[in-house]
């Protein structure tokens, strides 16, 4: 029923969009962002004398080659402990509203602090930090170049990761290509962005990030029993209202970084679609439905960040 009514829209979709009209906004070509700040970020994002057994490093749980997300659905952290939550991408966090499913950081610079303190994840103290980082030469010579003479802290180490992250944009995606006016989608892909607006998925995710600008319920309509709990709001502020509130998080990449929910509980796009539209819309995904949902979700994924290299290609 619903396709009949799609087809005069499905025209008006083929036709150039309007950018101002859109509830979905592109990714910029380009950030500006520091050089030699980004290359120490770098390489303190791939080092694991950041973490207490020196195994674990940032790239660890965010991995270029899965979409700066994990292929685990929780992450395993120093001396393999286990976590509960399963890593978002790193990939275009610089434009979320806040960081974390529970968005407990304000920022990227106050988000790097909690993943080094966490006892299960990298379980290294700030002043430990700053110590391993002196004790290397290389380091001491880039730190004084980016920060000035003075001793390497913590916050300068924060403060380059963050630019690092900043440079972890993936602009150029098919969809953005054809907001801008400079390609088309397929039919399907149309069909699906028609789709993710008019079912409503564009209520929740929308904006530049495709998500990340708003706290949503997991479970809006029908509730979710099988997932596990934490993570949400409610960890972060103890309220009742805040159960199993969520920052959204952003669709970019999104074929790219399985498994899906804060929890990794949904292994394939598939599972995730049909639990979104079920739980936080009410109705059942028709199989062509899901299809074309998916085929629109595969336009958002953008280039490789430079910063990476083309070595670390997806
Ligand atoms: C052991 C695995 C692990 C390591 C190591 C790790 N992370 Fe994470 N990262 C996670 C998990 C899990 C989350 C989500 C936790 C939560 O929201 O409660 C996360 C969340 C994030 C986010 C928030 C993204 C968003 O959309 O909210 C950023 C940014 C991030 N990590 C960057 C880093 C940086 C930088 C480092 C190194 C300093 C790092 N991570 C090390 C597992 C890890
Ligand atoms: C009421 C707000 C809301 C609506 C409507 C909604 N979503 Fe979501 N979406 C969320 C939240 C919140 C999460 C994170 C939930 C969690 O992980 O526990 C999420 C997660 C997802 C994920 C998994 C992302 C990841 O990285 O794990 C996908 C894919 C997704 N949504 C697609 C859709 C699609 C497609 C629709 C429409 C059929 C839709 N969503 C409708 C709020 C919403």
């Amino acid at each position: 029923m619903r396709s009949a009514r799609l087809l005069p829209l499905l025209v008006a979709l083929l036709a150039p969009p309007v950018l101002a009209d859109e509830p979905i906004l592109p990714i910029p070509r380009s950030i500006p962002y520091d050089h030699a700040k980004a290359e120490l970020g770098k390489r303190l994002f791939f080092d694991p004398r950041l973490s207490s057994d020196g195994k674990v490093a940032c790239v660890s749980c965010h991995n270029p080659s899965h979409g700066g997300a994990e292929p685990r659905a929780h992450s395993l952290g120093v001396y393999r402990r286990a976590g509960t939550i399963n890593a978002p991408t790193v990939y275009n966090a610089y434009f979320n509203f806040r960081q974390f499913w529970n968005g407990r950081a304000k920022d990227l610079q106050e988000q790097a602090g909690g993943p080094i303190h966490n006892p299960v994840e990298m379980d290294l103290s700030a002043a430990e930090v700053a110590r391993r980082l002196e004790q290397d030469d290389d380091y001491r010579a880039r730190f004084t170049a980016v920060y000035g003479d003075g001793p390497i802290t913590f916050d300068h180490a924060a403060d380059a990761i963050a630019e690092f992250e900043k440079a972890l944009t993936t602009p150029n995606a098919k969809f953005d290509r054809w907001l801008r006016g400079e390609g088309k989608l397929t039919t399907e892909e149309a069909a699906g962005y028609l789709l993710f607006k008019s079912l409503g998925c564009v209520s929740c995710h929308n904006g530049i990030n495709v998500g990340g600008n708003s706290y949503q319920y997991l479970g809006a309509v029908n509730p979710v029993t099988d997932v596990a709990a934490g993570g949400d709001l409610y960890a972060r502020t103890g309220d009742e209202f805040d159960r199993n509130r969520y920052k959204v998080p952003s669709l970019r990449n999104i074929e790219l970084t399985a498994p899906y929910l804060h929890d990794g509980s949904r292994a394939t796009l598939e599972e995730a679609l049909a639990t979104m539209a079920y739980h936080n819309l009410g109705f059942t995904l028709s199989r062509q439905e899901t299809r074309r949902l998916s085929a629109f979700l595969h336009t958002l994924t953008g280039d490789t960040p430079a910063i990476l290299g083309a070595e670390q290609a997806p």
